[in-house]
């Protein structure tokens, strides 16, 4: 019997990814994608913890969805409503009691476990919990995706964190860190191309921190991994995200030298250029090592952009501390970039550090900082004008005849082009900067 799911992904791409691999596990029992939560028989918030903003969202969209459930059940129906992800793990009973609606709520680590809690909210009234980190490895129990990928996919290779950042919530709702064994990411690598796929995303919440079990016996980092991924025919590209700055080793460095596949832009998170604050923060590193690792970086791939998170006000926070991210950035110079307000999180050491900033003060911060990448993020765009780059075409684009591209840069690319192009990497000269894209010609 045909059931509808809906599922509503908020955070990081590892939800992204998850939410995939939700839908993967349920298409066994019969569950094909809803257009929205109106006409579907089990709706998945799969939900983010990492600031308070994020968290809220969960508990307003709940309040959204319940007289939906009222009705469905008025008219004999049933609605299946699941909280999934870092919220669900964070919080557990709490959402139970705070919107008892809620039939099953599940951590990150027991997706592979769904189809068996929904046959018991089904068979019995009363509402579920795993929030477990299981022993088995949830990767044994998936099934192999399924879901159509497009041309350019996620592909799960690292999960948890052992860094404690003291910002964070991530070593809790994620658990500890693990990396799959390359063979199984090179086998789902392989199917995904198979699939039609082009362009592979490692993700991992320190994807650089990947020790996975080699072949040969022993264990790869990203850097061999990557080497290894290069040599499956029809994988165009390659990215990995997010990166920590500590675990940037020279394999990882060569191998943006040596493999043409990997692209040169890169996610590399540095939070604040302030060394108290970093250390505060226990980034453990100092605002010169990641100079240097920009350095190093560039030296191996002279054409390499960067992206990067900041977190401004941060316990502690003061003018100069702050000047020193300002310095940082207009040293760097991001090709891309996030910045928050610093956000306590409950449970984090930060939270009850003395010294908390004034949201005014936040606000402030934040205000210029965002004015600083956004300009620069404007002059990277520019600077592309003339240039010819490499679009790989994902979907046809609003207008007739066109298609939309990324560049290696992630930037999106409006181009006038035959639809076989669908799929395939094609020079492209750039004409112009667009609001949030590129547009530029094909290069015959
Ligand atoms: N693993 C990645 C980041 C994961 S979270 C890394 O180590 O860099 C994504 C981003 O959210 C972080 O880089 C940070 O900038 C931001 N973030 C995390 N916790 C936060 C908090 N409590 N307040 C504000 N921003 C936060
Ligand atoms: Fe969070 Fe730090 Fe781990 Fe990144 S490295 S997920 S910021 S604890
Ligand atoms: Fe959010 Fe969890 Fe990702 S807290 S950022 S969904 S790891």
């Amino acid at each position: 019997m045909s059931k509808k799911l809906f599922i509503k992904t908020y955070g990081c791409q590892m939800n992204v990814y998850d939410s995939a691999r939700m839908a993967d596990v349920l298409a066994p029992l019969g569950y094909t994608p809803a257009e929205g939560p109106e006409d579907a028989d089990m709706v998945v918030l799969n939900t983010c913890h990492i600031r308070e903003k994020a968290e809220e969202k969960v508990f307003s969209e709940l309040g959204r969805l319940k007289p939906l459930k009222i009705e469905r059940e008025k008219a004999g129906g049933r609605m299946i409503l699941a909280v999934a992800g870092c919220v669900a793990q964070a919080e557990g009973a709490e959402i139970l009691s705070r919107a008892p609606f809620v039939d099953l709520v599940l951590g990150p680590q027991t997706y592979h476990r769904l189809p068996e809690m929904v046959a018991r909210v089904t068979r019995a009234a009363g509402a579920v919990l795993d929030t477990e980190f299981p022993a088995e490895a949830k990767f044994d129990f998936l099934p192999e995706t399924t879901s159509s990928k497009g041309v350019s996919a996620f592909l799960s290779i690292q999960e948890g964190c052992d860094k404690f950042c003291t910002f964070c919530v991530v070593p809790y709702t994620r658990g500890a860190e693990f990396s799959r064994p390359a063979q199984s990411v090179l086998a789902e690598a392989r199917r995904l191309v198979a699939a039609g796929v082009r362009e592979l995303t490692l993700l991992g919440q320190n994807v650089n921190a990947y020790h996975g079990a080699s072949p040969e016996g022993g264990e790869w980092g990203l850097g061999r991994l990557i080497r290894a991924l290069a040599e499956v025919p029809d994988l165009a590209r390659i990215r990995y995200m997010t990166s920590h700055p500590l675990d940037v080793d020279e394999a990882l460095i060569s191998a943006h030298r040596e493999v043409p596949q990997l692209m040169p832009f890169l996610h590399l998170p540095v939070q604040s250029g302030s060394d108290r604050v970093l250390e505060a923060m226990n980034r453990r590193h100092r605002a010169d090592d990641f100079r240097r690792l920009i350095e190093r970086f560039r030296a191996a791939r002279p054409d390499i952009a960067f992206s990067s998170d900041f977190i401004v006000g941060f316990p502690g926070e003061t003018d100069e501390d702050f000047e020193a991210t300002m310095a940082l950035c207009r040293e760097v110079g991001f090709a891309q970039a996030f910045s928050f307000k610093y956000s306590p999180r409950p449970g984090t050491p930060a939270a009850g550090f003395p010294r908390q900033i004034a949201e005014a003060v936040q606000s402030e911060r934040l205000d210029r900082l965002q004015e600083l990448l956004t300009s620069q993020q404007r002059a990277f765009n520019e600077a592309c004008i003339g240039r010819e780059l490499p679009v790989l075409f994902e979907r046809r684009g609003r207008h007739e005849g066109q298609l939309v591209g990324r560049s290696p840069y992630l930037q999106g690319v409006h181009v006038t082009a035959p639809a076989d192009g669908l799929g395939r990497i094609r020079q492209v000269r750039i004409q112009r900067v667009d609001r949030n894209s590129l547009g530029g010609e094909l290069v015959s």
